[in-house]
C-alpha cells in the first residue's frame, strides 16, 4: 500500500477549444487517493494521438463547463499507490489504457484499465502501443483477414496503419499499403507492397495487387481511399474504416470501439500486443518525444507532419 494522501501534480489541459498549440496550458490537478480497485500511476510516458487534438479542437463537443479539459488517452508509468482490493502493488510498471488525463505527471486509474508492462518494453513504446494497436486489431478482425486475401491498407505508415499492416501480413495475406514515398522502404520492411496515394491511386493499387483485392482497411478516411477500394471491386462489407464516417451510406463498415463486437476485438487484442511489442515481433516506432509541457506543440505537429511512428510526451 502506498501513500493514501491526495497529491497535486502538473497536467496539460485545454483551457479553451481551438488550436492545440495555443490553448493547451499547464494546470495543477489534485490526484485523489485511490479508492477500491484503483491505483495511482506516476506517468513516465504519455502517448499522443490524433483524437487528443480533435478533442482540443472541439470536434467532440465544446462545452465550456468541461474546461479546463484534461487530455491524453494512454500512458505508461509506475504504480505509486493502490486502493483496497487492487491487483497491483506499489512499484509495478504498468500501461494505462484508456487513461483519463494521460498528459500529466500522475493519474488515477481503475484496475480494469491497467495492464502490466514487461520490464523489457520501454516506457515510451508502451505509452504509444495500445490505442493504435487495439484499433488495428479491430480493423483486421472485423474484415476477417485470412491468408486467402489481398488487402489494401490505406495510410499504412501511420500509427494504426503500421500495426494493421503487420497483423494482416502475419495472417498470411498479401498486403498493399499506401503512404508517402519517404515511408516506402519502411513499409516494405513490414512486409507490404508500398503504393503512393493521390491521383491515379486505383490504377496503381490494381497493378500492385496482381489479382483481385479482397479487403480494404482504411485509416485515412478520404473519399479517395474509399472510392479506390470500391473501384477495385472490394465488397463494401469488407471495406473497414476507422475514419470515413461520412461514407457509411456506401455500405462500408465503420468501427470506433462502440459496438460490443468492436469492444471485444479491442479487449482481446491487448495481451498479444504487449507480448509482441516486447518480443520485437511487432514493430512500434516512437518517432519523437517531447517534454510534457510541449503537449500543444506535439499535437500541432502531429496534425501537420504525418510522422512515421508515435509522438510521446515525457513528464
Ligand atoms: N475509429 C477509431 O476507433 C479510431 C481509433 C484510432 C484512430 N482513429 C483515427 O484514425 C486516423 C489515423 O490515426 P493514426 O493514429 O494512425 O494517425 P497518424 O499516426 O497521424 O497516421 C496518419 C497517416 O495517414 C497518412 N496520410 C495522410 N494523408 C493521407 C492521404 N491523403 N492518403 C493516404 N494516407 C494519408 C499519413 O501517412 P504518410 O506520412 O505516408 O503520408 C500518416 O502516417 C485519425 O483520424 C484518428 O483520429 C480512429
Amino acid at each position: 500500500m502506498g501513500t493514501d494522501e491526495p497529491r497535486t501534480v502538473r497536467a496539460m489541459a485545454a483551457t479553451s477549444y481551438g488550436d492545440p498549440a495555443r490553448v493547451i496550458a499547464p494546470v495543477d490537478v489534485a490526484v485523489p487517493a485511490p479508492g477500491p480497485d484503483e491505483v495511482t500511476v506516476t506517468v513516465r510516458a504519455a502517448g499522443v494521438n490524433p483524437i487528443d487534438g480533435k478533442i482540443v479542437r472541439g470536434q467532440f463537443g465544446d462545452d465550456p463547463a468541461a474546461l479546463p479539459r484534461r487530455i491524453g488517452s494512454e500512458a505508461a508509468g509506475v504504480v505509486s499507490a493502490v486502493g483496497d482490493g487492487s491487483r497491483f502493488a506499489v512499484g509495478d510498471e504498468v500501461i494505462v489504457y484508456r487513461a483519463i488525463g494521460g498528459y500529466a505527471q500522475a493519474l488515477l486509474a481503475d484496475d480494469e484499465t491497467v495492464f502490466r508492462k514487461p520490464a523489457a518494453l520501454p516506457f515510451p513504446t508502451a505509452a504509444g502501443l495500445l490505442l493504435t494497436g487495439v484499433t488495428a486489431a479491430d480493423l483486421v478482425e472485423t474484415a476477417a483477414v485470412t491468408d486467402a486475401d489481398t488487402v489494401v491498407v490505406h495510410g499504412g505508415a501511420g500509427g494504426v496503419g503500421a500495426i494493421a499492416v503487420q497483423l494482416a501480413v502475419r495472417r498470411g495475406a498479401r498486403v498493399i499499403a499506401t503512404a508517402a514515398q519517404r515511408n516506402h522502404e519502411y513499409l516494405a520492411g513490414l512486409g507490404a507492397v508500398p503504393v503512393v496515394y493521390g491521383d491515379g491511386l486505383t490504377e496503381r493499387l490494381h497493378q500492385a495487387a496482381r489479382g483481385p483485392v479482397t479487403a480494404a482497411l482504411d485509416t485515412v478516411g478520404t473519399d479517395e481511399a474509399i472510392d479506390a477500394s470500391l473501384a477495385l471491386g472490394v465488397a463494401p462489407e469488407r471495406i473497414v474504416s476507422i475514419a470515413a464516417f461520412g461514407r457509411g451510406g456506401d455500405g462500408i463498415i465503420l468501427v470506433d470501439g462502440s459496438t460490443p463486437q468492436s469492444k471485444r476485438h479491442r479487449a482481446e487484442a491487448i495481451p498479444g500486443l504487449i507480448a509482441d511489442a516486447t518480443s520485437g515481433e511487432l514493430t512500434v516506432e516512437v518517432a519523437k518525444t517531447f517534454p510534457l509541457e510541449q503537449a500543444g506543440q506535439a499535437l500541432a505537429e502531429l496534425a501537420g507532419a504525418h510522422p512515421r511512428g508515435k509522438f510521446v510526451l515525457l513528464p
